[in-house]
């Protein structure tokens, strides 16, 4: 394994008994009298998103992080990348480092992918003289062409997570952190990104992955380690424990997203979902973000009026909502080929907690079904606007209360 190579070799992180809570949810006082007493207060519980992890990391390794959604993963990969800072312990970086957390993060969305490329580039510490020597190089790695002039707001998804690790990997970091994101990328850019790994490694350098592709682990990384609900579960040998990891997810799968089913007679289907804010695909949001949720369709024949609708529900099964395409008078004569469809809402009022996306396209009666996509896809929402954790959304309520006679 690749650490023996490196008992001579120092230390490239340092992970202390780090704790990381989040205040998630404040009690529902059970009466109005009993809300006034607490003196309007909010109660709220400390969730653990990490707990006591410990680990360190030498020069020259390669980590694969995994575990199931929500097991604090990128929580630990924000911490060591001082995005977030841990209630308790302690996390020593001993190398110049580059991080590629989410989606989104690091860039300005108006700017140009070469104003992005300069601006990122000095935050992760290289003269200007040195990026302007690499900015080709940067740009023949990214594969965006002419592209690289225009704004990063009106890039894909793919071509987004594309720039982002071109110049990652060019800033000449010594440790790299890659939180999943490459996921996103076509499979000529992951056999790309994984050739560019390999030479990192070569280079002795260290890289720590988030990621939940098995095989990338197995046949990658040196060593796995397994977060669960927040407490590293085992750490070691990567085939042993991704065997084990599966086989506990694949024994666990009916408590946690339910799977994908589909009805109808499929003359036009959704094929896919998005879920995006900003125009970058996501599986959690804030509430008060404005999101578009994007169904992909296909039809090989021309399909009369078709009708598409979506279903937001929560996990106990309550729609919040369900508009469709009919509501507002979008229905065409026909559609065939592919294409995509948007619905945008603005300002989203669901409270934190976990959703469902159902989607459905029908005939203009809605009575014959042609594509019922149950558990499309599910997705998060975390605190934003609104603290409340109760209910389904939030109303936006003002509270005052007088006492006495
Ligand atoms: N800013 C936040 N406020 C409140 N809770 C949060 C926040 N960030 C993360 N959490 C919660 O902490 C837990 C760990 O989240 P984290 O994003 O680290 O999980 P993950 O392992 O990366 O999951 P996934 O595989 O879905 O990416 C989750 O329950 C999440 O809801
Ligand atoms: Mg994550």
């Amino acid at each position: 394994m690749g650490p023996l190579l490196n008992s001579q070799a120092g230390t490239a992180l340092t992970v202390d008994n780090v704790t990381k809570t989040f205040r998630i949810h404040h009690e529902r006082a059970s009466s109005l009298k009993q809300y006034i007493a607490s003196g309007g207060r909010n109660r709220y519980e400390e969730f653990f998103a990490l707990r006591d992890v410990s680990f360190d990391v030498a020069e020259g390794e390669a980590v694969g992080i995994i575990g199931h959604n929500g097991s604090g993963k990128s929580t630990l990969l924000k911490c060591m990348a001082k995005i977030l800072t841990p209630n308790q312990g302690r996390i020593e970086i001993h190398k110049k480092m580059a991080a590629l957390l989410e989606l989104g993060a690091g860039f300005h969305q108006e700017l140009s992918g070469r104003d992005n490329v300069f601006l990122n580039a000095s935050i992760l510490g290289m003269g200007r003289k040195e990026i302007t020597t690499r900015f080709d190089e940067i740009v023949e790695f990214s594969g965006l062409g002419d592209f690289i002039e225009s704004p990063v707001k009106t890039y894909s998804s793919g071509m987004y997570v594309r720039l982002a690790f071109a110049v990652a990997i060019n800033v000449d970091p010594e440790l790299l952190l890659i939180d999943e994101i490459l996921a996103v990328g076509d499979v000529t850019f992951q056999k790309k990104c994984m050739e560019k790994f390999v030479d990192f490694r070569t280079q002795g350098r260290t890289l720590v992955l988030v990621t939940h592709d098995a095989y990338t682990v197995r046949e990658f990384c040196d060593r796995a380690i397994w977060l669960d609900h927040g407490v590293v579960r085992r750490d070691g040998d990567p085939a042993d424990i991704v065997d084990e990891y599966t086989e506990t997810m694949l024994g666990a799968e009916t408590t946690d997203g339910a799977e994908a089913t589909r009805r109808g007679d499929g003359r036009i289907q959704v094929t896919r979902t998005e879920l995006l804010v900003g125009g970058i695909p996501v599986d959690r949001f804030r509430n008060g973000d404005d999101v578009t949720i994007r169904l992909h369709w296909e039809a090989p024949e021309p399909v009369a009026q078709p009708v598409f609708s979506v279903t937001i529900a929560s996990l106990a099964g309550a729609a919040v909502t369900e508009p469709s395409t009919r509501d507002v008078g979008m229905v065409p004569e026909s559609l065939v080929g592919s294409g995509h469809v948007d619905v945008s809402f603005a300002a989203v009022p669901l409270v934190a907690s976990r959703y469902v996306l159902h989607t459905e396209i029908t005939g203009w009666g809605r009575q014959q079904v042609y594509d019922h996509l149950q558990n499309a896809q599910t997705f998060d929402v975390i605190a934003g606007v609104t603290n409340e954790t109760h209910g389904l959304v939030t109303m936006h309520p003002t509270w005052s209360a007088s006492s006495g006679t």
